[in-house]
Order: structure tokens, then C-alpha cells, then sequence
């Protein structure tokens, strides 16, 4: 349960490598969480993690194998990890891959790989843990959508949609839960100074893990179903979001 504050005391991150993740993580510890599972497909790699949790002042922080793109494991993983750890307040959909727009265009398998791992991934681990929040009672699910869900980009279409799909499905998935205790945040941070973005030009109003993660916390204290990163990416979003279509291609996005 939160604390008598209101502060999250037990976190779940899926993608626990992500660098926005594991700002999300360090802010919580800063708050006083205390019990930090991070689960991700290297698990060997997010030790050093794990330890800076640790010293931040978690005392509990374990890490676990999980692959979004393995659907057939995640109801037992949820299992798992709900009945070894008991309640957690809150779960962070943090895994996430950009894909090559370029080979996914011709490439089948390269374009099955992002929407089976954003969209199909982010449903199918998401189900059961909903089931297991509802029956505590309590706790938020914190899902990293995008802006480039808010309207596919010709250059960037793939992991768009992919994101339109799972942002879809966490603002239903939001509002099926009220009155059960239970709530959801979906978060659209625009471009991110992470390892995702690597070598790409910073777009405009460009950001870094740590902003989005004060976003989030700052979300969680003011209950907001959905936090854009920053602030102004609404705006801009909403006149991007209604330009007709031959401007908007027109655009170099
Ligand atoms: N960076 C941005 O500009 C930006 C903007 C908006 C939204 N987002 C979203 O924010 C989330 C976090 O991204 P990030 O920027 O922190 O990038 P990141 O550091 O590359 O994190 C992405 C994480 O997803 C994990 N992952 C990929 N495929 C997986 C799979 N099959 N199973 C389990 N984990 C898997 C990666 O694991 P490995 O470490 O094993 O590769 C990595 O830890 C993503 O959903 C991303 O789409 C990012």
C-alpha cells in the first residue's frame, strides 16, 4: 500500500534496462519505495541498476528475466511475481523498441517485431496484472505510450501505430477499472535522450529520462490519467493531431 503520504512503496518495472525506467525507479526510491522489481530480457545487465537502488535506500530490489515477446510466460511471471512479493502500488510498462521504419517497410518480420512487442507485449503481460491489482484493491499501472502514437508519421509510422494500439489500450483499459481502487496513467513523452534515440537529431522540445520521471511523479501525487512530457507536447500535439492530411505529409516529421 502507499504510505501514509501517499507515497509509492512497491514498484514493478517491465523493461527494467530502460533508461527512463530506471529514472522512474530512482525517483520512487528518492520518495520512499522500498521494494523494486525490475524484469527485463538481460537480467545480468540490470544488476548495476539494482545496486543503485540499493544504495538510493530500497531494501528489497530483485531482478527477473521477463521477454514482452513471449506472451505464453506472462501470466505465469505475473503470478509469480505478485504472489512472491504481495501487493505492489504500482506497475511501469517501460519496454519498448523503435525498429528500423526503413526495413519494417519491406520487412514483415521487422514489423511484426515492434507491434508484437509494444502493442501485443504491453496487452498481453497487462491483463493479468490488472486482474491481480483489481483483486488488492489498489495500485497504478504507468504505461509509456508516445506522441508518435497521437498521429502516425510517414517517417516513423511502424512504432507509431504501435503506440496508437497500446495507448488505445491503456486509456480503455483506465476507464474499466474506476471504482475498483485501481487506476491507470499513460504517459506521452515526446523525443527522449535515451539509448532508444541514440545517434538520432534531438527533435524539438527534446527531453531527458529524468524530466519524464519527475512528470510521472508529479502525476502520481496529482492522480492524472495522463501526463504529457513536457507539459507543452498537448498543445502542439492537438494542432498537429487535426492539420489535414495533405499538410501534415507535407511536414518533414
Ligand atoms: N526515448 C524516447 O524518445 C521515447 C519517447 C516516447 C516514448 N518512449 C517509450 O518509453 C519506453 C522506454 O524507452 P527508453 O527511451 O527508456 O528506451 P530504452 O532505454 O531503449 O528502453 C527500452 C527497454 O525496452 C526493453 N525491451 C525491448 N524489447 C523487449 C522485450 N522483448 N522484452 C522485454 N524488454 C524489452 C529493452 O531491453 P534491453 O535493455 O534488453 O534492450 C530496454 O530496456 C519505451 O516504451 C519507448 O517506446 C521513448
Amino acid at each position: 500500500m502507499r504510505d501514509a503520504l501517499g507515497s509509492v512503496q512497491s514498484v514493478l518495472v517491465l523493461g527494467g534496462g530502460s533508461d527512463i525506467g530506471r529514472a522512474v525507479a530512482r525517483a520512487l526510491v528518492g520518495r520512499r519505495a522500498r521494494t523494486v522489481v525490475l524484469a527485463g530480457r538481460h537480467p545480468e545487465e540490470m544488476e548495476a541498476a539494482a545496486r543503485e537502488l540499493r544504495d538510493a535506500g530500497a531494501t528489497k530490489v530483485e531482478v527477473l528475466p521477463f521477454d514482452a515477446l513471449d506472451p505464453a510466460s506472462h501470466e505465469p511471471f505475473v503470478e509469480d511475481v505478485f504472489d512472491r512479493f504481495g501487493d505492489l502500488d504500482l506497475v511501469l510498462v517501460a519496454f519498448g523498441v523503435l525498429g528500423d521504419q526503413a526495413v519494417a517497410e519491406t520487412d514483415p518480420a521487422a514489423a511484426l517485431e515492434v507491434a508484437r512487442t509494444n502493442y501485443i507485449g504491453a496487452v498481453s503481460v497487462t491483463i493479468p496484472i490488472a486482474g491481480r491489482l483489481k483483486a488488492q484493491g489498489h495500485g497504478t499501472i504507468v504505461a509509456l505510450s508516445s506522441v508518435a502514437g497521437e498521429r502516425a508519421r510517414r517517417s516513423n509510422f511502424v512504432y507509431g501505430s504501435s503506440k496508437a494500439g497500446m495507448d488505445a489500450f491503456f486509456c480503455g483499459l483506465g476507464d474499466s477499472l474506476v471504482g475498483t481502487g485501481v487506476q491507470v496513467m499513460v504517459v506521452r513523452p515526446g523525443f527522449v535522450r535515451t539509448k532508444m534515440t541514440e545517434g538520432r537529431p534531438a527533435a524539438p522540445l527534446s527531453t531527458t529520462p529524468e524530466a519524464v520521471a519527475d512528470a510521472i511523479v508529479r502525476g502520481l501525487e496529482r492522480g492524472r490519467e495522463t501526463v504529457w512530457v513536457p507539459g507543452s507536447m498537448r498543445w502542439v500535439m492537438s494542432v498537429v493531431r487535426h492539420l489535414p492530411r495533405p499538410v501534415f505529409r507535407r511536414i518533414p516529421l
